[in-house]
């Protein structure tokens, strides 16, 4: 009557595609446990550091898990334990892997009575109350695994699960707090055209990129044109950071989801390493503390 889930972390955005693509990584994860009850609602423990709130209203796991129970029709309830892997605030999809692997083990505790699609429905509630938007490009790839494209959420939530060719991925993620709220706030609201046909050329070529295997392709369509100068502000250093990064190597890279890290993509570990240390120099420099993530997509 219980389960154990590893839920990932997730690369959002992957430069062009904000709101849409995402990628999930092999770690970290948070660890979640969860056991269905006869007791009704969600009681949550946070076995970690991070003094998330307990409430399951205030809580993204306890509100996704909220909003599965909403649709069974049953009387029962959910434990959950937590321990965060994932380290919250840093852009790696930490709020979306608790809210989704505690629905993905509800799930499994109903003989998987809900399709992935309804999980992330559920899971985007969760989002909600962390960022203040409903945005699915983090549980996605939590959820399906790999390369995921979120292709609409209205009317019907539509998500793509694409094949990723073998990727290692350099995170870096610096000690300055960027909310996600606070920077989606500098975004602008409305795109000339001319920009907007650039970004969407480059979207279709990152996809081809990835079905493809194509590198080369990847690396030069991965560039952001409207979110990423916006918040370029927000992270010292990002500019010299992936100058760095793709001196040493890296396909290309940028802002993970709403910052502060910052992530690249690399053929092999050994590339992915290199980029992980020059992007880590720049921030040592700078007098900003950070920790660097090498690992396989
Ligand atoms: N796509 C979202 C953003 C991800 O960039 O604001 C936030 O985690």
């Amino acid at each position: 009557n219980s389960v154990l889930v590893h839920s990932p972390a997730t690369l959002s955005n992957l430069g062009c595609g904000f709101d849409v693509f995402g990628l999930a990584l092999a770690a970290p994860y948070d660890t979640i446990r969860i056991c269905r009850t006869a007791e009704p609602g969600v009681r949550i423990q946070h076995l970690d550091q991070y003094r998330l709130p307990t409430d399951p209203a205030q809580n993204v796991a306890g509100v996704a898990l909220l909003a599965l129970l909403a649709e069974v029709p049953e009387q029962i309830g959910f434990d959950v334990e937590i321990i965060k892997g994932i380290k919250p605030g840093s852009g790696v999809g930490s709020s979306a892997a608790s809210a989704a692997g505690a629905v993905v083990g509800a799930n499994a505790l109903l003989g998987h009575r809900f399709t992935k699609m309804q999980l992330v429905d559920f899971a985007m509630a969760g989002e909600l109350v962390a960022s203040g938007a409903r945005h699915a490009d983090n549980i996605a790839p939590a959820i399906f695994g790999g390369f995921t494209v979120v292709r609409a959420l209205e009317p019907v939530l539509d998500i793509l699960a694409l094949p990723a060719p073998p990727l290692w991925v350099a995170v870096v993620h610096p000690q300055i707090e960027v909310k996600t709220s606070d920077s989606r706030k500098v975004l602008p609201a409305t795109v000339p055209l001319g920009l907007a046909v650039r970004q969407w050329a480059n979207v279709a070529g990152l996809v081809a990129g990835f079905l493809t295997a194509d590198y080369d392709l990847i690396g030069r369509s991965m560039e952001d044109y409207i979110v990423e100068p916006a918040r370029l502000p927000l992270i010292p250093g990002l500019a010299e950071a992936r100058k760095g990064a793709l001196a040493a190597g890296a396909i290309g890279g940028g802002i993970s989801g709403s910052g502060p890290s910052v992530f690249m993509l690399n053929r092999t570990e050994a590339s992915a390493q290199a980029v992980g240390e020059a992007m880590g120099s720049v921030f040592a420099e700078l007098g900003i503390a950070f920790n660097t993530y090498v690992g396989p997509v």
